[in-house]
């Protein structure tokens, strides 16, 4: 305490003591709303996250990101490593459950105009979210250096060449030279480790810093907001580590039953081989093979980054009142649209793609 000024100053060793986090948890209190079970998809994004980068983590362990070891050390970890398989599996479905929920948590947040005033910067901080998740998965595909991860590099690769006027510099950045070679695997690798963590958990913190600051929005049976709240520790902590022991059960069964896949070792001479697009990206894809020639940057950079452009403004081209989504018929039309004409695009890439064995 400082006699003059009557001001107690708390070291940095007292503030961060684990007893002060507890008193400070037990005290933080959040709106019961957040128990509603559609906000289910938020905190098992949050689940998912962290079991991401736990099995990232153990994973690391064994990976030699070098040429001659990559594809060892993954085939090593999957087949001989106890329990190896089943880390390997939690991060392969793990990511791929993540970006579905992603999807539901958007949808969720679309309906029910979560997006309306006061909460523009909580969609916007999540489509940023939404818009820099690919890039884990576009660096850590090559990991494996199988080859489907190789080839689909190459594919990834020259659609990023194909972008006007920075495209090949892109290139160039991530490959760290002309061919995906041992520069472009340590880069990738370092990118995937260390930087793009690093900025989705700043992403993150945004993201929970306008959810903090503008609050949850309101249910659509009241029209004023419930002031009731729930002790965020132990009662939201609680829900959220049951689910998450809950994610890793299942995940770990799945991996069990159903081991990641690897292919063959990357053959970078071998050209005739023709990676399956992801299901995710088949609309992406199939774009991509509509439009040709000189109109390939149609469907490769105007109708994606139209649709990512649209995604960001949206809370300021919808921001009437109205958040019943059975009274906002205009909007819900055009957001049916491009959702079937996305699904449409994906069937017509999955039939291309998928109806014939691969080889
Ligand atoms: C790593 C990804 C993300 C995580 C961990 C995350 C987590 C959360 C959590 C825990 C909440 C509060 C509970 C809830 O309403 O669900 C929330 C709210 C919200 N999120 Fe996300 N989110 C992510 C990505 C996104 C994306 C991609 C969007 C949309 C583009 C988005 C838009 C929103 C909105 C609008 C709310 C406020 C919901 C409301 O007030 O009813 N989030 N998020």
């Amino acid at each position: 305490m400082n006699r003059a000024t009557g001001i107690s100053h708390v070291t940095l060793i007292e503030y961060l003591s684990l007893e002060r986090i507890v008193k400070r948890l037990s005290v933080l209190t959040v709106p019961a709303d957040a128990l509603t079970w559609h906000r289910f998809f938020g905190a098992l994004l949050l689940s998912l996250l962290v079991l991401l980068f736990l099995s990232g983590a153990f994973m690391a362990f064994y990976y030699s990101p070098a040429l001659g070891s990559a594809y060892d050390s993954v085939d090593y970890a999957l087949f001989s490593l106890p329990f190896g398989g089943i880390i390997k599996g939690v991060h392969h479905y793990g990511w791929n459950l993540f970006l579905i929920v992603l999807g539901a948590h958007l949808v969720r947040a679309f309906v029910v105009s979560a997006y309306k005033p006061p909460r523009q910067m909580i969609w916007v901080s999540g489509v940023m979210i939404l818009l820099f998740v690919p890039l884990f998965i576009i660096t850590g595909d090559l990991l494996t250096w199988d080859q489907k991860g190789f080839w689909s590099t190459q594919v990834r690769l020259s659609i990023i060449g194909s972008i006007p006027f920075i495209g090949d510099l892109l290139v160039r950045l991530f490959q760290g030279g002309p061919l995906t070679g041992i520069v472009a695997l340590t880069r990738f690798y370092v990118l995937h480790i260390l930087f793009l963590p690093g900025l989705l958990a700043f992403l993150i913190l945004i993201h929970f810093h306008f959810i903090k600051n503008n609050g949850l929005s309101y249910s659509f049976s009241s029209d004023n907001y419930s002031t009731k709240t729930v002790r965020f520790f132990p009662v939201i902590f609680n829900r959220w580590l049951i689910l998450f022991m809950g994610i890793t059960l299942v995940l770990g069964l799945i991996s069990w039953y159903w081991p990641a896949p690897l292919g063959d070792p990357a053959d970078p001479t071998d050209s005739s081989y023709v990676p399956r697009p992801e299901w995710w990206v088949l609309f992406l894809n199939q774009l991509v093979t509509i439009f040709t020639g000189s109109f390939s940057v149609v469907g490769s950079v105007i109708i994606p980054g139209g649709l990512a452009g649209l995604l960001i403004v949206l809370p300021f081209i919808d921001s009437s009142p109205e958040r019943h989504p059975v009274r906002r018929k205009r909007v819900m039309l055009c957001a049916a649209i491009i959702a079937i004409a996305i699904l449409a695009l994906s069937i017509m890439g999955y039939l291309e793609h998928f109806s014939t064995p691969h080889v």
